[in-house]
């Protein structure tokens, strides 16, 4: 307590109020900030005000509480652009579907969508709503799309609601809003000043003008990793192959088709990498002639001959030097034997042990469940957010930077 005390003293927190039942919860959200010694301002839509007194948030922040974008000003600077400038962090709860709205579709018509936009801080959403606006695709494509531009999410509970209904769109307890918080504003940029590659996606291999050889990759895992990356203060280059996700932002990205492009972007940019990570599924082979025009089916049989692709990862191995190499091992059977053979076969420092046949697990999954295998020890993680994944993925790489734990050929 003491130490989280210390943290947040002098932190300047910026709390934007939506229209929902919820936002009564809110105050306890501030009334904990404060007690933490966080500086907090207010900001209320006008909706939130019908649910409850900016008086109440007044009194609770010590700050005065704004709603309107025009009132007359008390200070000479611009309301919205100060607050944006001031916060360490920008905290939405609760976030009705009308503010992720308008925050994912660069909608900026009054204070707190005005602010949010502004600010350079890290923004936190706690959406809280009814189950079926929840679950509504229009609304969850606008969460991937904030979480694909780095804007961080606080997961509802499921349980009643206030509209009589069961399910998920609870706003957790204000001291888990309060924690999360905590935790983001006690992020360690431990990754400052590395250079990270990350590859993600499946490959495609052109058969003819309309045909590929493919694989379910989705990228979220490549994704993932590249996200937490830049959070945690990496430059990152992210060498994708097709897919269906929202680029990150702070990024440099690379789209690709083929392995074989893949292999020349990646051989390209890796002498100035500190760490690279592999997670992209790449064809081991590629048609060998690709059809000018579109193959039309006739009464025999269609044979078309592969050639191999390059083994990108093995000739990073190769080619690596000092530089941090950590490839991924899609198994399906035997996953740590298989997946240590790779280790070495490929000269990695780590190889992530993907087991792909849960359903809560590898390809398309917002989950996964894999094991770390460095040379002289494993860690198996349980089923986590390909987020959390990233997380610790990138929590073991620090400590390979460091020394801390043993590097390849140390
Ligand atoms: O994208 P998602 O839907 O989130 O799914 C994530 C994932 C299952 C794709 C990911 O977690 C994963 O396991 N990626 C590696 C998939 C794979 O191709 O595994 P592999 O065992 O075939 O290859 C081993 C390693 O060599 C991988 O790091 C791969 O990138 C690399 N490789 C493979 C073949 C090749 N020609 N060149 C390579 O660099």
């Amino acid at each position: 307590m003491h130490k989280i005390k210390e943290e947040l003293e002098n932190k300047n927190i910026l709390l934007g109020v939506t229209g929902g039942i919820a936002a009564y919860k809110a105050l306890e959200v501030v009334s904990r900030l404060k007690k933490l010694g966080a500086e907090v301002d207010v900001i209320m839509t006008e909706a939130a005000k019908e649910f409850v007194q900016p008086l109440s948030f007044r009194s609770l922040s010590h700050n005065p509480v704004i709603v309107d974008m025009f009132s007359e000003p008390k200070q000479w600077n611009v309301k919205h652009i100060s607050l944006a400038e001031k916060a360490d962090i920008c905290l939405v709860a609760p976030a009705t579907a009308n503010i992720v709205g308008k925050i994912a579709n660069g909608i900026a018509d009054d204070m707190l969508s005005t602010t949010v936009m502004a600010t350079n801080a890290p923004v936190l959403l706690a959406p809280a709503m009814n189950c079926n606006m929840y679950s509504n695709p229009i609304f969850q494509q606008n969460l991937d799309r904030l979480r694909g531009l780095g804007y961080y999410l606080i997961k509802p509970d499921a349980g009643y609601l206030a509209c009589g209904t069961e399910g998920k769109g609870r706003l957790p307890a204000p001291s888990r809003i309060v924690e999360n918080v905590v935790e983001q504003l006690t992020k360690e940029k431990d990754l400052t000043g590395q250079q990270v590659m990350i590859t993600a996606g499946g490959t495609q291999e052109p058969i003819d003008p309309v045909r590929f050889i493919g694989n379910h990759s989705s990228g979220k895992m490549g994704y993932a990793i590249a996200r937490e990356a830049v959070k945690r203060g990496a430059e990152v280059t992210l060498i994708t192959a097709s897919t269906s996700l929202q680029p990150p932002s702070g990024i440099e990205i690379i789209q690709v088709e083929t392995a074989q492009q893949m292999y020349e972007s990646v051989m390209k940019l890796q002498v100035e990498q500190d760490v690279i990570i592999k997670a992209a599924a790449v064809a081991d082979y590629r048609p060998q002639v690709v059809a000018e025009d579109k193959i039309k089916k006739d009464e025999s049989e269609l044979v078309i001959k592969l050639e191999r692709n390059p083994d990108i990862l093995a000739e990073l191995g190769r080619v690596k030097e000092e530089k941090l190499l950590i490839g991924f091992a899609a198994e399906s059977e035997d996953l740590i034997a298989n997946a240590k053979d790779k280790l070495s076969r490929k000269n990695l420092d780590l190889i992530v042990a993907n087991d792909i046949t849960a359903d809560d697990a590898g390809f398309g999954a917002d989950t996964n469940r894999v094991v770390m295998i460095s040379r002289t020890d494993k860690t198996e993680l349980p089923t986590l957010s390909k987020e959390e994944v990233a997380n610790r993925l990138l929590g073991r790489i620090i400590e390979l930077l460091e020394g801390t734990g043993e590097k390849n050929g140390d």
